[in-house]
């Protein structure tokens, strides 16, 4: 076991030699760190036709436009640089270790060490047994999550991408092993499919046609999720505007897709082509879905949908679809409640989307409670419920996280918690 692990880790690091000699060829496509730079370069090798990027709206649409920087969708991949990597790289903070303290002692000794160097960023494994040290170094190329919960790192290998296998956990300010990964290991292997990017970014150009590779144009990666994966492409819309400035005629097509004017199904497809769970089949390629069109044709069934206790990760819209409230309310949508422009607001204020149809004396527990219940419908009806689909094994210790669930309803009731009712 433990020799298998060392031999293991060994041909990683022989592995890492051979990328090391493609990643020096592969550098002077590397892009610049600054946020600024990010938006330029991705466009400006991303051919898709029609698409200018965020900065392109902003200067007619500062409503949305300034709102939505500070967005968990707008953070949810950034290229690596000191501001977007939350976790520390200082001495002291900058060591995982992930062997069971109660096998240590027959262990190998397997850490990572987290560095910065040269204004780049590694994820470095060593092994240490006796005398002997075997280590294998990535940088830290692309970063996903905005930190709500937590981030996961990639890396370049040439032109593919993998995942690292440190991950950071926000509620903790602490360095985690990647959620899935097997405690006790060092995993450069994961590779990281186009599906990934395409609920964490804007765009990234396949190589191949094969739905699950992980071979890319480095330079087409435009990071965030941007205005036009939801209104699609701008240049027609802006043309229009700039010529209706000049020579204002009357168009009835603005060139530019408004979600608020989709039928309800298509409202719902629109947030579910990311917010229905990660089982749901890909029939044809990533980024090519376009908003306002039925989502079935693009993604198979989610086989969650079907079973009486879905996990909360990711599935707020299999959750929601369940609700009377969205049943008995045909123009309820998502943004009955959310605002995707501007950042999140905290669970209670929600409250007020629910008197917009519900009158705090008609819920059961008004009698009991007094009004206290009018500032917070939440906590007791979309509770709070630990997901088993993102669990991080890290040293024999278990991290879940949690989320809302989205099936309103009647819960057994509930300690609330003490500041929640004020
Ligand atoms: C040159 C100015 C200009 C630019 C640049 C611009 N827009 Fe607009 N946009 C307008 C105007 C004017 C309207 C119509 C006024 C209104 O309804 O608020 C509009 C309307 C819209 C609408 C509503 C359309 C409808 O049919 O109801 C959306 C959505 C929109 N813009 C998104 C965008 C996005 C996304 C971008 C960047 C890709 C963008 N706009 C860039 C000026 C602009
Ligand atoms: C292209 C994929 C994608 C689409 C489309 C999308 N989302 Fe999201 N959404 C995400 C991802 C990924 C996150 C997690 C972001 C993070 O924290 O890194 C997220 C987070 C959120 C959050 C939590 C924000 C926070 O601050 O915690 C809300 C609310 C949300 N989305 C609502 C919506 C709604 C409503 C729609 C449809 C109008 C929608 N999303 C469409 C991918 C998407
Ligand atoms: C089907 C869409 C989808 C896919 C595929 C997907 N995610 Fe997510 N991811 C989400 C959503 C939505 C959230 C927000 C949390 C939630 O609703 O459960 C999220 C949350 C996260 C977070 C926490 C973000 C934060 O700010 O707390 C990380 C990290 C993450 N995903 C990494 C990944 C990685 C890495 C991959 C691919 C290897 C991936 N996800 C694949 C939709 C997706
Ligand atoms: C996650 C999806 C998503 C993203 C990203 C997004 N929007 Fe929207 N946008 C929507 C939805 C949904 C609506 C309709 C809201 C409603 O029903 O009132 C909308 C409506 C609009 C409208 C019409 C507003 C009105 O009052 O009619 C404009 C303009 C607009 N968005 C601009 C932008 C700009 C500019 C950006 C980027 C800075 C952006 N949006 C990013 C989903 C999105
Ligand atoms: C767009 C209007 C609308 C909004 C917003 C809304 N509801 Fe409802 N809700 C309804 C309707 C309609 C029903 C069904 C009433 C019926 O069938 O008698 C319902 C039913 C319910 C029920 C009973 C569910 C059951 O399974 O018996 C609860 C609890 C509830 N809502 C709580 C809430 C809470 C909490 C919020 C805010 C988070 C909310 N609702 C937001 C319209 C709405
Ligand atoms: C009746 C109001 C309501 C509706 C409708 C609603 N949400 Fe939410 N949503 C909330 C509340 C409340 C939170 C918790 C906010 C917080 O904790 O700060 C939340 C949180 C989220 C989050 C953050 C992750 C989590 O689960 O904690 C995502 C993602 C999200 N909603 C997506 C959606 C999508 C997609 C839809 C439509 C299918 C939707 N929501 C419909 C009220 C609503
Ligand atoms: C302390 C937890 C708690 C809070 C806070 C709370 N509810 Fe309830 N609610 C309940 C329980 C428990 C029931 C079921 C009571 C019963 O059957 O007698 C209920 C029932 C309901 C019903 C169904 C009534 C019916 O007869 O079908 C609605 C609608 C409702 N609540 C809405 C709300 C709204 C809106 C808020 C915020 C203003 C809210 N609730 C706050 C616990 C709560």
């Amino acid at each position: 076991m433990v020799r298998a692990r060392i031999i293991c880790l060994l041909a990683l690091a022989l592995a890492s030699l051979c990328c090391f000699a493609i990643r020096v060829a592969a550098q002077d496509l590397s892009i610049a760190n600054s946020r600024m730079n990010i938006s330029i370069a991705g466009y400006r090798g991303s051919s898709r036709p029609g698409y200018v990027g965020d900065s392109s709206c902003l200067s007619c649409h500062q409503k949305q436009g300034t709102s939505y920087q500070y967005t968990a969708h707008h953070m949810t991949s950034q290229l690596a640089s000191e501001d977007s990597i939350l976790g520390s790289f200082a001495k002291g903070s900058n060591i995982l270790m992930i062997s069971d303290p109660k096998t240590i002692n027959i262990d190998p000794r397997l850490y990572f060490k987290l560095e910065m160097k040269d204004g780049k960023y590694y994820q470095t494994a060593i092994a240490e047994r006796g005398p002997q040290t075997l280590t294998r170094s990535e940088s830290i190329d692309i970063v996903i999550g905005s930190g709500v919960r937590g981030q996961t790192y990639l890396y370049w290998a040439g032109d593919k991408l993998y995942e690292l296998p440190v991950s950071y956990w926000s509620k903790g300010h602490q360095w985690i092993n990647s959620p899935g990964y097997r405690d006790g290991t060092a995993n450069y292997g994961r590779h990281v499919d186009a599906r990934c990017l395409e609920c964490h970014a804007t765009y990234i150009r396949a190589i191949s046609t094969d739905l699950l590779t992980n071979i890319y144009d480095r330079t087409s990666l435009v990071t965030g999720i941007s205005c036009e994966t939801c209104h699609g492409a701008g240049a027609d819309h802006i043309a229009r505007e700039k010529s209706h400035s000049a020579n204002p005629v009357k168009s009835n097509s603005s060139g530019i897709l408004n979600p608020a004017k989709f039928d309800r199904d298509r409202q719902i497809d629109q947030c579910a082509l990311c917010h229905n769970g990660t089982q749901r089949e890909e029939l044809i390629p990533a980024f090519s879905y376009l908003p306002g069109t039925p989502l079935d044709k693009y993604l198979g069934p989610n086989p969650v949908d079907t079973t009486d206790h879905p996990d909360v990760h990711g599935n707020q819209v299999g959750l929601f679809k369940r609700s009377r409230c969205y049943l008995s309310s045909p123009s309820m949508t998502c943004s009955t409640c959310h605002n995707v422009h501007a950042p999140e607001r905290s669970a209670a204020a929600y409250s007020d989307r629910c008197l917009t149809c519900h009158q705090w004396e008609s819920c059961g527990a008004s009698k009991q409670e007094g009004n206290r219940i009018a500032n917070n419908c939440i906590d007791c009806h979309m509770p709070l419920e630990q997901t088993n689909a993102i669990v991080s094994v890290t040293a024999g210790q278990i991290l879940r996280t949690s989320m809302r669930n989205h099936w309103i309803k009647i819960y057994p009731i509930r300690a609330l918690p003490s500041d929640a009712l004020q």
